[in-house]
């Protein structure tokens, strides 16, 4: 019998199965992130943890957790969270939870996010409830057509691809951006490659997809925003860090940005107090994977990778795949 730590309690059916599997299952107690010292605590001598997001996890962590640890499976598609390489070195499993239900969900917020902001919809909103409707007007709360404009994909990746998909029934033009090209994406969903700066400069709707990287943290920032068209629409629903957000900031002030769509911030949960106050903007707490479908995938994912590699078979989504190639020997 194993023993599973699980550092927050998760929605949908994943624990029942988890503590069916006749192993010693402890969910953490609290119903909020634990601290490193908390989880230190919780999970010392456990063999496999299912963390989250909100859970930092590194060389120190994992050396306190002791040796026995087999796995940490994200709940999570993003793994920025965990230094992979100290878990590597330290011969533990980790996994993440990429998935077409997720990933469908988080480009469906993204497109939410792009179509709200061009027809100022949360705005609109918060103005009528405010009473503020005195009868139809010409020119209030003017926003955009999506038909004809560009939109650049930072990042063509799963999600990035189904962004993209989205955009054939809007009839825009689709620019994207990836470390190397990708012919097959680009005769199928009508994509064309572009450099940073030209996407940067042509598109009407820019969607970041890249993850978390020490390549793109900030790699949206003041330089970036100087190349962008005027009034151009930022979404971003990936990770806080990749837009440098003092220069957005400075950059919807300055009307270079028309729009932001922010459903990931650059030091969660604590959101610049600039942008709360701004009306072009849309703020949302991290909830672009938070359907009902996508989170019940994330719990199967997150446990069926912890009940495979305690019983010897190989993960799905392994992150670190050297780990496995090295204990089959
Ligand atoms: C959510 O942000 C995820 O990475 O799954």
């Amino acid at each position: 019998m194993a023993k599973i730590f699980v550092t927050r309690k998760i929605p949908g059916s994943a624990l029942d199965k988890l503590k069916g599997s006749g192993n010693e299952v402890v969910v953490s107690e609290f119903d909020r992130p634990l601290t490193s010292e908390e989880l230190l605590e919780s999970a010392r001598g456990f063999d496999a943890l299912l963390c989250l997001l909100t859970d930092r996890i590194d060389g120190e962590v994992l050396d306190a957790l002791g040796p026995q640890l087999k796995i940490v499976s994200n709940y999570a598609v993003g793994f920025d969270n965990i230094k992979v390489e100290e878990a590597t070195e330290r011969g533990v499993l980790v996994t993440n939870t990429p998935s077409e239900v997720i990933n469908e969900s988080v480009s469906e917020f993204a497109w939410t996010l792009m179509l709200a902001l061009a027809k100022r919809v949360v705005e609109a909103d918060e103005s009528t409830r405010r009473g503020a409707y005195k009868g139809w007007e010409p020119s209030t709360f003017l926003g955009v057509n999506m038909v004809g404009k560009t939109l650049g994909i930072l990042g063509m990746g799963r999600i990035g691809g189904l962004t993209a998909r989205r955009a054939l029934g809007w009839n825009m033009k689709v620019l994207y951006y990836k470390r190397s090209r990708d012919e097959a994406a680009e005769k199928e969903l009508e994509v064309e490659y572009a450099d940073l700066d030209r996407l940067y400069q042509e598109s009407d709707f820019i969607s970041v997809h890249v993850p978390l990287t020490d390549e793109t943290r900030h790699m949206i920032n003041k330089i970036a925003f100087d190349k962008m068209k005027k009034g151009v629409i930022v979404v971003n629903t990936a990770r806080g860090p990749i837009i440098d957000e003092g220069d957005l900031v400075r950059a919807i002030r300055e009307g270079k940005v028309g729009g932001a769509g922010l459903d990931v911030f650059d030091n969660e949960p604590n959101i610049n107090p600039e942008l709360i106050n701004m009306e072009n903007v849309i703020l949302t707490p991290h909830i672009a994977s938070a359907t009902n479908e996508a989170r019940e995938e994330y719990g199967n994912l997150a446990v069926n990778a912890i009940l495979d590699a305690l019983t010897g078979k190989k993960p799905q989504n392994l992150v670190n795949e050297e780990v496995w190639e090295r204990r089959k020997k």
